[in-house]
């Protein structure tokens, strides 16, 4: 496993600890690690999984084909989909029981063992049928450590009655869980399998702390893959794919939600072209970079330092050159707003100089309505004449059980002065539930062009 942070395998299967539970290991190593993690300046104990511990050891029957050796390859042509898929097991083995014969091993998820044969897909009871040498028979296969998923690995690891973290938000090479305490004796087992099970994951983390403060961070403590002397505030480096496009970022230092990826996506294509974008609350750019394949220009922006940081570094990785951000700034949303607004004016010929964007993005989403008030009078109707006002793009969050709508676009229109109705964010306004982010919570995105009484100083209600 990549970076020497898989299972420990000391001890082995020999030297009688058979018998000695694995969840009794588990609970060893979490109170060893729970000392490691108090500190917070020593990293984590190292993992003790024993791949030899008896609870893995499993009896596994699957459906097979047996034919002549010589058919093989034609029926696997017509049945690959529905073969065994495991790691490091053979999909095709030599038959012990008749000679020049073999098995295909069959899928456990669509050709169960003992399953009625019409039960299987298609395709095998074709290929079943047009070979008349071949019969349907049932393997029995010993598996270790080495041949369970992750979750399998866990389901023994983890006494019954406990979920099996298996849930977790994957950001590049780090797993990110969000344990409860009643996997605490186990914490530390279950980083191990998944740094050993998981090709991607080279680190995982859990979360001790609520996301919150400017930066919208959080507390985490480092189980598995923290570098030699981890400090509290060491940078956490991952690379993450998203929608075509690569990320840097510090998971500790930033914000960075990989669910997102979708919405990103979906709110870039709900600009056009010749849009020109101001991403208020940028993070390491998700949205700015992805809106600067597609749009006329965009700007960035984030509270951050950090974040800029490694803002700036996505730009210069993803950037054709004509792709990359016409600016980047690192101040609180409203100075931004009105830097961008104060470029933009009449020369002393009378032509308009400057960029008007177009499209504003505030994903915070926690905050973002009470800093809508930054637009609030901002314009005047010379430079920015209504047609030329901005769409407005703004994420929140809402508990309100049957109208969720209704309550972000009514606290959007006070924060715009506009009074507490949704309405007088006027008719072109687009809600979205983004996604449940807790039971009853819904993630939300109002769009709507900015209102002319909320614009210019002479509309809104102080
Ligand atoms: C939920 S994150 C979203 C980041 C990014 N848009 C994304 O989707 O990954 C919110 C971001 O807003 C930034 N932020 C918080 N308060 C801010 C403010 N007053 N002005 C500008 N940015 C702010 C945080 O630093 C954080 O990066």
């Amino acid at each position: 496993m990549s970076g020497g942070h898989g299972v420990a395998r000391g001890g082995g299967g020999g030297d009688g600890r058979g018998a000695r539970s694995v969840h009794q290991d588990a609970a060893d190593a979490a109170a060893s690690s729970r000392t490691a993690t108090s500190s917070s300046s020593s990293p984590p104990s190292a993992p003790v999984v024993d791949p030899a511990d008896e609870r893995f050891h499993t009896e596994l029957v699957v459906a097979a084909i047996r034919a002549p050796t010589r058919e093989i390859g034609g029926l696997m042509a017509a049945i690959k989909k529905h073969t065994l898929d495991r790691p490091r097991l053979n999909k095709v083995i030599a038959d012990v029981e008749e000679r020049e014969h073999s098995l295909i091993l069959l899928s456990e998820a669509s050709c169960a063992a003992g399953a009625p044969v019409d039960d299987y897909p298609p395709a095998v009871t074709e290929a079943l049928a047009k070979t008349p040498s071949a019969t349907l028979t049932t393997h029995v296969m010993h598996l270790g450590y080495d041949a369970l998923s992750a979750e399998e690995a866990l389901r023994r690891i983890i006494p019954p009655g406990i979920v099996i973290p298996v849930g977790f938000e994957t950001v590049g090479r780090v797993a990110h869980l969000n344990l409860r305490e009643e996997h605490e004796p186990y914490k530390a087992a279950v980083a191990a399998v998944l740094v050993d099970k998981l090709k991607q994951i080279e680190v995982v983390v859990n979360k001790t702390g609520e996301t919150g403060g400017p930066y919208r961070t959080f507390d985490m403590e480092v189980l598995a893959g923290a570098p030699k002397n981890d400090r509290p505030n060491a940078p956490l480096e991952t690379e993450v794919n998203e929608n075509g496009l690569l990320y840097k970022l510090d998971f500790r230092a930033m914000y960075w939600n990989s669910r997102l990826g979708t919405e990103r996506q979906r709110l870039v294509d709900s600009f056009s072209p010749d849009d020109v974008v101001l991403d208020l609350c940028a993070g390491v750019g998700p949205i700015a970079l992805l809106a600067a394949r597609k749009c006329e220009r965009v700007y960035a922006n984030d509270l951050n330092p950090k974040a800029i940081d490694y803002l700036r570094v996505n730009d210069q990785k993803n950037g054709k050159p004509k792709r990359r951000l016409a600016g980047i700034t690192c101040l609180d949303a409203r100075d931004a707003v009105e830097l961008r607004v104060s470029r933009v004016g009449f020369d002393a010929d009378g032509k308009l100089q400057g960029v008007r964007f177009t499209q504003a993005v505030m994903n915070l989403p926690q905050g973002s309505l009470e800093l809508l008030d930054c637009f609030k009078g901002a314009f005047t109707r010379d430079v920015w004449p209504p047609e030329a006002l901005p769409r407005i793009n703004v994420y929140a969050f809402s508990k309100h059980p049957t109208n969720p709508e209704g309550e972000i676009g009514g606290l959007a229109a006070q924060a715009l002065g506009l009074g507490r109705s949704a309405k007088a964010l006027g008719d072109g306004v687009v809600y979205r539930r983004v996604r449940l982010v807790a039971p009853g919570k819904h993630m939300m995105l109002v769009s709507f062009v900015l209102p002319e009484k909320a614009a210019y100083k002479t509309g809104y209600k102080r």
